[in-house]
């Protein structure tokens, strides 16, 4: 009996198969009922008391022997059979799922970001609910002045000291709180104002303001800086022109206009056929407001600048309503993926 078990391992350890057939009837030879392995603990009984406990050790590992093959063999043939059953096609191309793309107001944002810091600028951000001296009272707004009217104001009804910010000059305030000049920083950010909304404004939307203060700073470095930002954007042909103009803030204050990136200068319906379009307000910072914030107006001067950054994408990527950049329709967001 001992040599018939070698045996029977022998076969069993030689045992290999691909396919599933084999497989049973290798279950059906050994380990079924009427199987080798079972007819072997059959013959047990005629085993002598002296031989019986080794013979039955053998036997037991026999039989585990053939049913872990089987076990091992049956797992292989499933996992084969889990690939090509679900029928997969491994050359085809992956079915990614879409990626969302950076909105056009935070590439343009971005942008602008990109051109102030390769000349020295930091970022500053701040508060969107701000308290009426970051907002006006510092930036020289008389109280009770109409220049407050220049921009329409939603207030904190509990809180009438408070207001949403209608510009990001309330940061600039802060910088020159907390700071000492030189100082050379643009603030990014969304502001509120009181507005109908049209394809031309909108209540909320977003302005990057920009403050340099040092000793000697004049209106030369303002243009300078200006037209460096203007051709950096919208090209090295862009020319700038300034307004002469009105803010509380700043003294002397202007507009400045581009050459019309659009016709370059010929007249076209974007600039109304004057070759010029509007896209930011600055001036030198009136000397009251670095007094407000701490700032020897003796010794130190500066200039601001601001602007939309709505207007500056529309103007950029030629769109004529401000009330899509708000409505989030993928449809008009994809647009501008690879763009800048
Ligand atoms: N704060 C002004 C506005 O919101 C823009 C501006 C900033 C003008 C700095 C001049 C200087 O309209």
């Amino acid at each position: 009996m001992k040599e018939k078990i070698e045996a029977i391992l022998n076969e069993i350890n030689a045992f290999t198969t691909e396919s599933k057939e084999e497989l049973d009837q290798f279950r059906i030879k050994y380990l079924s009922k009427k199987g080798i392995i079972p007819s072997l603990f059959g013959e047990f009984k005629t085993v002598t008391p002296e031989m019986r406990k080794e013979m039955g050790q053998a036997l037991n590992s026999l039989k585990n022997s053939a049913q872990d093959k089987f076990n091992a063999i049956q797992e292989q043939l499933e996992n084969k059979e889990d690939v090509t059953e679900t029928d997969v096609d491994l050359t085809l191309p992956v079915d990614f799922s879409e990626l969302g793309s950076r909105h056009p107001l935070s590439i343009v944002r971005n942008k602008i970001i990109e051109i102030f810091a390769r000349i020295g600028y930091t970022v500053s951000e701040g508060p969107e609910i701000e308290d009426d001296f970051h907002n006006f009272t510092a930036l020289n707004f008389p109280e009770e002045h109409p220049a407050r009217d220049m921009q329409d104001t939603f207030f904190i009804e509990k809180n009438p000291d408070l207001a949403l910010r209608t510009h990001t000059s309330s940061v600039q305030v802060r910088v020159m709180e907390n700071s000492k000049p030189p100082i050379r920083t643009i603030s990014p950010g969304r502001v509120f104002r009181n507005e109908a909304i049209s394809a031309r404004a909108h209540c909320i939307f977003h302005q990057v303001e920009g403050l340099y203060i040092d000793k000697d700073v004049s209106f030369a470095d303002l243009k300078q800086t200006l037209l460096y930002f203007a051709q950096e954007l919208f090209g090295k042909e862009t020319k700038i022109r300034l307004r002469p103009s009105y803010f509380p803030f700043t003294e002397p204050s202007a507009e400045m206009d581009i050459s019309c990136n659009i016709c370059g200068g010929k007249g076209c319906n974007i600039c109304k056929y004057t070759g010029w379009v509007e896209i930011l307000g600055c001036g030198m910072v009136d000397p009251n407001v670095l007094e407000n914030c701490g700032i020897d107006s003796k010794e130190y001067t500066g200039f601001a600048f601001g602007m939309g950054i709505e207007r500056i994408t529309m103007l950029k990527y030629q769109i004529d309503d401000i009330r899509l950049f708000f409505e989030n329709d993928q449809r008009f967001l994809k647009q501008f993926e690879s763009a800048l």
